[in-house]
């Protein structure tokens, strides 16, 4: 593969970053992740919106301009012939060669990585069609889950959790309602009503949420943004999840309670269609 480190282009067998990189001691970076379908960019300058706010929140430097980073993504999956991908954007605090839990001087030019997955299929993804398994497990992460950091230790664990119990996904909960998945939105259905957390340091604020909402209410569906508790969620007719990776993703069973019959819900399957067909 070819990747991007820090302005230039090179094989993935020579990229490097510093031991003392903040993003490797301290986790101290930002991240976003951009899918790609049919060769093309998926909403990418809602990635770069958020990425420029969640820099701004940690007041790390922003070091390369919308554009230019449009062009980076571009050139990526050009040279490593992406046509159903992803592409991963990382940029850490960076170091001044020791470490310090106070920042380096401003002046410390951020780290700045972009790399590329290939992913046949990823749109056509059995997984989507099955519906996946999720166990709920306590939410314990900091409390500004809006910015998009690379602490991502927790949802490891949650993912690992929900493989060793045979399931797919585990949904975080913070004193009985849900936040969200460990890489992902959640939503559930009650009739034909989409309900989903409101925004606020409680969850990311999901680039595919934002589309997928957009496009539910042009459809005349009724959404809800509101709380949920994991009861409500097992009660309910269907239940989905919304990411970069994944798009809408049917949830049919959350602690071993099926949802509905069992089956992704028509909700959920028709919004994953919406979805693909807006955005491909
Ligand atoms: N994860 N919530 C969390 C905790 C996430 O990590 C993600 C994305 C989302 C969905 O956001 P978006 O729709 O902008 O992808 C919600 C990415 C895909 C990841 O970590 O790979």
């Amino acid at each position: 593969r070819t990747v991007y480190v820090n302005g230039e282009y090179m094989p993935e067998t020579e990229a490097t970053v510093s031991i003392f990189d903040r993003g490797f001691l301290m986790a101290d970076g930002v991240y976003e992740v951009t899918s790609v379908l049919g060769g093309k960019l998926i909403d990418f300058e809602g990635h770069a919106v958020r990425l420029a706010r969640s820099l701004a929140e940690l007041e790390i430097a922003h070091p390369i301009s919308k554009e230019d980073l449009l062009e980076v993504h571009r050139e990526l999956v050009r040279a490593n012939e992406i046509d159903e991908g992803l592409v991963y954007l990382q940029i850490t605090r960076g170091s001044d060669g020791d470490r310090d839990f106070a920042f380096p001087d401003p002046d410390t030019p951020p780290t700045v990585v972009l790399f590329t997955q290939n992913k046949p299929g990823l749109a056509d993804s059995p997984a989507a069609k099955r519906g996946a398994k999720v166990i709920s497990i306590e939410d314990i992460r900091w409390g500004r889950r809006d910015i998009k950091t690379v602490q991502l230790l927790y949802p490891s664990m949650g993912k690992m959790m929900a493989k060793k119990a045979g399931c797919d996904d585990a949904w975080m909960v913070e004193d009985g309602f849900v936040t969200e998945g460990t890489s992902n939105n959640a939503y559930i259905v009650k009739g034909n009503r989409i309900i989903t957390r409101h925004l606020g340091n409680e969850i990311l604020h999901g680039i595919t949420r934002a589309a997928v909402l957009r496009f539910a209410r042009e459809a005349q569906m009724e959404v809800e943004e509101r709380s949920f508790t994991i009861d409500e969620a097992k009660a309910a007719d269907e239940a989905f999840t919304t990411s970069a990776s994944a798009f809408v993703m049917p949830v049919v069973e959350i602690d071993g309670v099926a949802l509905g019959d069992g089956t992704p819900g028509r909700v959920a399957s028709r919004l994953r269609e919406i979805y693909l067909d807006e955005m491909r």
